[in-house]
């Protein structure tokens, strides 16, 4: 059964087939007749708050002809501690996909490898990879152009990532830049740096550690193609936030930051931001900032991904 977990659950022919796919879909959007998911429900299972990813998600699974289940974790037993092995068994024998988000990425892995039907990264503490798809898809619309060839334009392309480099966004980019060819710089305090298990998943899959970190945000977007940044407190952290402020503030992306990347360069943010904390508002409204391109285009890539893992599905 095909997952997508993490970013380098499709290879990269398949990036391409999928990025290709989202721009059908969105050039077509509602008019394509494509219905992949006709018949079929897919149960979205949340234990964390969404905005983009549950709306995207349902309206996505609705315009592939599909029905979606939302769950709240805590309504599930899973929530009164049914195992996660049982619960992929039996939610499998109901729906024909699972979108889960999640703090503790091993439960997606369990979940996975439990059920019969594809499992989808809604978010975990660790990984993000519907957002890092959406950002790269979003960049590319732009690199390469309405006929261009999406997956080349970001060869070689230069990422800085800004704020917490230890969490989900941070290594998403790590991931989805080697898969993507995309040079990445990350710069944050030395005590949020990407951590061990990243450089343990790059290394299993013989991708080398070739992303680079630093704690000067200056030399980090110097050359920069693409500026981004995330929130310093993520949900489960929120205990820390003070302290992050504190600690993250020289790594806030201010006019005179992204001025320094290159001339052409793009602001991204994941969302939601925290204007005045880790980016400033005049950077969120910069006419380079493309923050609700890369949101709508959550729609169009998770679209595409469903139609390849219902497709795989079939086989
Ligand atoms: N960017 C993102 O995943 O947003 P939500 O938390 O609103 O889903
Ligand atoms: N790093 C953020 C991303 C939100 C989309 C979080 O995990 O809260």
């Amino acid at each position: 059964m095909k997952h997508f977990l993490k970013e380098t659950d499709f290879l990269p022919h398949e990036v391409g087939e999928v990025f290709a796919l989202a721009r059908d879909l969105k050039r077509d959007r509602g008019q394509s007749g494509q219905t992949p998911l006709a018949g079929q429900t897919w149960a979205l299972i949340f234990s964390k708050a969404s905005t983009r990813t549950r709306v995207s998600f349902e309206v996505g699974i609705r315009e592939l002809g599909g029905s979606p289940l939302f769950l709240n974790k805590n309504d599930l037993q899973l929530g009164r501690g049914e195992s996660i092995e049982d619960t992929a068994r039996v939610l499998s024998r109901y729906v024909h996909g699972l979108v889960v988000r999640t703090y503790d990425h091993r439960e997606i892995e369990r979940l996975a490898a439990s059920g019969s039907v594809p499992v989808i990264n809604a978010l975990t503490d660790f990984l993000h990879p519907c957002q890092v798809y959406s950002d790269a898809f979003t960049a590319a619309e732009r690199w390469a152009g309405p006929k261009g060839d999406l997956l080349a334009s970001l060869k070689g392309r230069k990422v800085a990532f800004l704020g917490d480099t230890s969490f989900n966004m941070a290594n998403s980019w790590i991931l989805g830049g080697s898969l993507f060819g995309m040079k990445v710089t990350l710069s944050g305090p030395v005590n949020h740096a990407p951590g061990p298990r990243i450089r343990t998943l790059l290394e299993a899959e013989k991708r080398g550690i070739d992303f680079q970190f630093t704690t000067d945000p200056m030399e980090a977007v110097r050359g920069a193609d693409l500026v981004y940044t995330d929130v310093w407190a993520s949900m489960g952290k929120e205990e820390e936030a003070s302290a992050r402020k504190t600690l993250m503030g020289p790594y806030s992306v201010t006019s005179k930051l992204f001025a320094a990347a290159k001339p052409e360069a793009l602001f991204m943010h994941c969302l939601p931001a925290h204007p005045g904390e880790e980016v400033e508002q005049c950077v969120l409204d910069h006419p380079r900032s493309v923050i609700f391109d890369e949101a709508e285009n959550r729609l169009h890539i998770q679209k595409a991904v469903m139609a390849k893992l219902a497709q795989a599905a079939r086989r």
